[in-house]
């Protein structure tokens, strides 16, 4: 079971497979981490927000699996945009993940809150430094990666947005892919939404997978990189195994016809949380 690698437009490879740790608690963090490294996951995505970053670092460390062999990403949270806190916590979270971050994100754009343009500079500045070793956005629209393009240097290799079957984001993955920008799909699952849809229960039916794997296996066929959360080390072994199958072009396009521009999460255009 190899899960495949993606090459981003820095030259870096990230698996597209990952695990995601939004949503469990610290507590719970260094164990479900672990659980995901012994099924084989090498990709683990946090951030400041979710208050795990220590934990994922701590059982990177334990795990006995060298740091150079699991990718991690985390992002910028919304307090830190200005320029000094964007360096400064760009390093708090790279000292906390095992001296570099993999990927780190701004998480937000927040435009009605800060301009996001001198925050992408300090993050181009972790880059340029090894502190990040590749850079990226999440939750941009195509007007604000439009502004990085004219205003900055280094082109986003990734962006982080909501993508699962009631979201397909088609228009912001093709500017994605024009522009050499990977898109990364968050809750790829819709934190369970989608598993009770009518077509997805019949092609799991069909293939003899779970509705999960049949999201997942949609996921990795567009060729976007996915990390689903779980804390149940089932679920966490049930969406590691989705490489020994294929969806057909018609189970493809099923699923993807299931489009309603539902968002599970934030509007990024009107998001406006910072924490006090
Ligand atoms: N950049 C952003 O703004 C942003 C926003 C949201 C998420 N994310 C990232 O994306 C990751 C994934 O998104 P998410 O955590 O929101 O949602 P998700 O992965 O779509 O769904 C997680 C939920 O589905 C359940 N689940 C997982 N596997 C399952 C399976 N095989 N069968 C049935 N239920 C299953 C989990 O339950 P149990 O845990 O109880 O098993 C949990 O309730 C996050 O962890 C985070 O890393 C990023």
């Amino acid at each position: 079971m190899t899960v495949p690698n993606i090459t981003l437009n820095d030259g870096k490879t990230i698996p597209q497979l990952g695990f995601g740790v939004f949503q469990i608690e610290p507590e719970n963090t260094k164990e479900a981490t672990l659980t995901a490294l012994e099924v084989g996951y090498r990709h683990i995505d946090t951030a400041e927000m979710y208050g795990n970053e220590k934990e994922v670092g701590e059982a990177i460390a334990e795990s006995g699996i060298p740091r150079e062999e699991i990718f991690v990403t985390s992002k910028l949270n919304n307090g830190f945009h200005e320029p000094d806190a964007a360096l400064e916590n760009g390093k708090k979270s790279a000292d906390l993940l095992g001296g570099y971050t993999d990927l780190f994100l701004i998480h937000w754009p927040i435009a009605t809150v800060i301009d996001f343009v001198p925050t992408w500079k300090s993050m181009e500045e972790l880059y340029r430094g090894g502190i990040a070793r590749s850079i990226g956005v999440s939750n941009f629209q195509a007007h604000h990666l439009n502004r990085l393009a004219a205003e900055t240097t280094i082109t986003p290799a990734v962006n982080q947005i909501e993508v699962h079957p009631y979201l397909t984001q088609d228009e912001l993955r093709a500017y994605g892919r024009e522009h050499g920008i990977a898109t990364e799909a968050w809750s790829p699952i819709a934190q369970g939404l989608v598993l009770d849809d009518e077509t997805i229960t019949r092609i799991a039916g069909a293939v003899g997978k779970s509705p999960a794997q049949v999201v997942l296996r949609w996921h990795i066929q567009r060729g976007d990189i996915v990390f689903p959360k779980s804390v149940t080390k089932a679920r966490v072994q049930e969406n590691f195994d989705i490489f020994d199958f294929e969806l057909s072009d018609g189970d493809m396009t099923d699923i993807s016809s299931l489009d309603k521009s539902h968002r599970t999460g934030p509007d990024p255009d009107t998001f406006d949380y910072v924490p006090a």
